[in-house]
């Protein structure tokens, strides 16, 4: 028996048992197999992170040792994955951490993260859409195809050096959340293929990198491995490699989507953790193998680029590789957001099927059977974001909220272990709870180390979120209903 019909929690029902033809209300297709989530998880974590940030948390944090900061992101994220782990093999219902928060820890609590993760999926979803643009806008220059700055720039947008250089709005990026929402209205299994076409590509591109640069790399750029520190937290030495790991960890974002399409597979129980451990394991030493080629490459004082991992392969004389690296990178943006947005309305519908939010958000589509209301407004919502927008507060917005979203899963396991002791468990987070408070522990530290600009904006984020779980959700909700 499937958790949404077992569980009095999971309000959403098959229409044929619901009785509620003609609601609108029709299941998920179950089509996705194991492979399909490991690419789905890939889709969503190769991206901007690598392709982006990696320079910058070279030149301006770590050094060489950018490759330590890849291994305690993924750390963190290796103790956050193997409690979705387990509450995925418990409770496979759509909504990822939400519904694990609704069933560990209660309402209200649920509905945070249900909140927070917007923040993860529909914002990172705008975060990524600005990087996209960035590559495009590059590329089409490179064959004099150059798009004025007024469009292709957030009005508060600044220059490398920090000098204000605004632009009208951000069209390409607009555009690309247009295009995947229309696609993922279409269809799980069309949008699954999508995605598995562009992991693949990304991925030659990715193994590209690594099998064709190893040839080139000066083992000199190696050192040194961790430059001394220059005077101030987080410049260079050991504090430098923590800030780098926290600027990297956007690059981790997204094997947890996974866990959002647990209603679409055919095996939840055993292959979700499959598909979260296993997109996880191979991003990370995907991740580390670049770095090394990359700083090996080119000296990390020359890495402050929007576009390091093509910068570096153009020390190879391989023409190339280096259009083949903005293909890829331009592929890998566009498969991350796709599973973003696929995520964020999967979340939006488990609150709504728990009447947290309004019914529509339940509502899937009679031919296509997606959620596609939820598709359409996180359309505008994440297109408004990204077109005028600036991609380093968006890229902060996102890391808070994902970042709550695996505390508060490290908790959930805590607090299941306890309340629910005798419940099947698919997977077991391993040396628990060691796991789960060391995921508390590091998922926090990276937390306090975003800048507080952000804390404030997500406090605000919070409060409007609080404002309408006390005027609509709480009163709304069939929990609540049931206990009036
Ligand atoms: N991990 C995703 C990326 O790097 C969010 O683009």
């Amino acid at each position: 028996m499937s958790a949404s019909t077992a569980n009095p929690l999971f309000a959403c029902k098959p229409i044929e048992a619901a009785g509620a033809a003609g609601s609108g209300q029709h299941e998920f297709k179950r089509t996705l197999g194991p492979l399909s989530l490991v690419a789905l998880g890939i889709g969503a974590i190769i991206g901007a992170g690598i392709f982006s940030l990696t320079g910058i948390a070279a030149a301006d944090n770590a050094g060489p040792a950018v490759v330590l900061s890849f291994l305690i992101a993924a750390v963190g994220c290796g103790f956050a994955g193997l409690c979705y782990s387990e509450l995925s093999g418990m409770i496979p219902a759509a909504g990822s951490a939400y519904s694990y928060a609704y069933a560990s820890l209660g309402e209200l609590v649920a509905w945070i993260i249900g909140w927070a993760l917007t923040l993860e999926y529909a914002v990172g979803a705008a975060t990524v859409s600005v990087s996209w643009s960035a590559y495009v806008t590059s590329f089409l220059g490179s064959f004099g195809l150059a798009l004025p700055h007024a469009l292709t720039a957030s009005p508060f947008d600044s220059d490398a050096m920090g000098h204000a250089n605004p632009g009208v709005v951000n069209l390409p990026a607009m555009i690309i959340i247009v295009l995947v929402s229309l696609l993922l209205i279409r269809g799980i299994s069309e949008s699954a293929k999508v995605n598995g076409a562009i992991v693949a590509l990304k991925l030659a591109v990715v193994v590209a990198v690594i099998g064709f640069g190893a040839f080139y790399v000066k083992p000199a750029n190696w050192h040194p491995f961790i430059p001394p520190n220059a005077g101030t937290f987080g410049h260079f030495g050991i504090s430098g490699v923590f800030r780098g790991a926290a600027t990297v960890f956007f690059a981790y974002i997204g094997f947890d989507a996974v866990s959002t399409a647990a209603q679409e597979t055919k095996n939840p129980e055993r292959d979700m953790p499959i598909g979260i451990l296993g997109s996880l394991a191979i991003c990370t030493v995907l991740y580390v193998l670049v770095c090394l080629v990359v700083t090996g490459l080119l000296s990390y004082t020359k890495l402050h680029d929007a576009a390091p991992v093509a910068l570096a392969i153009s020390q190879t004389n391989l023409p190339f590789l280096r259009v083949a690296v903005t293909v890829g990178a331009i592929a890998g943006l566009t498969s991350v957001i796709l599973v973003m947005l696929l995520g964020q309305s999967r979340v939006f519908y488990s609150m709504a099927c728990d009447g947290l939010l309004p019914g529509v958000f339940a509502n899937v589509h009679p031919r296509f059977r997606t959620p596609w209301l939820s598709n359409l407004l996180f359309m505008v919502f994440a297109g408004v974001a990204g077109g005028f927008l600036p991609i380093s507060s968006l890229g902060h917005m996102t890391s808070f909220g994902t970042l709550l979203a695996f505390v508060i899963v490290c908790i959930g396991v805590l607090v299941l272990r306890r309340t629910d002791a005798g419940r099947r468990r698919a997977f077991r987070t391993p040396y628990s709870p060691i796991v789960p408070i060391a995921g508390i522990v590091v998922c926090g530290a990276l937390m306090l180390s975003l800048p507080l600009q952000t804390w404030v904006l997500a406090f605000v984020w919070l409060v409007i979120g609080l404002g309408i779980y006390f005027a609509y959700s709480r009163t709304h909700s069939h929990l609540g209903r049931r206990n009036a």
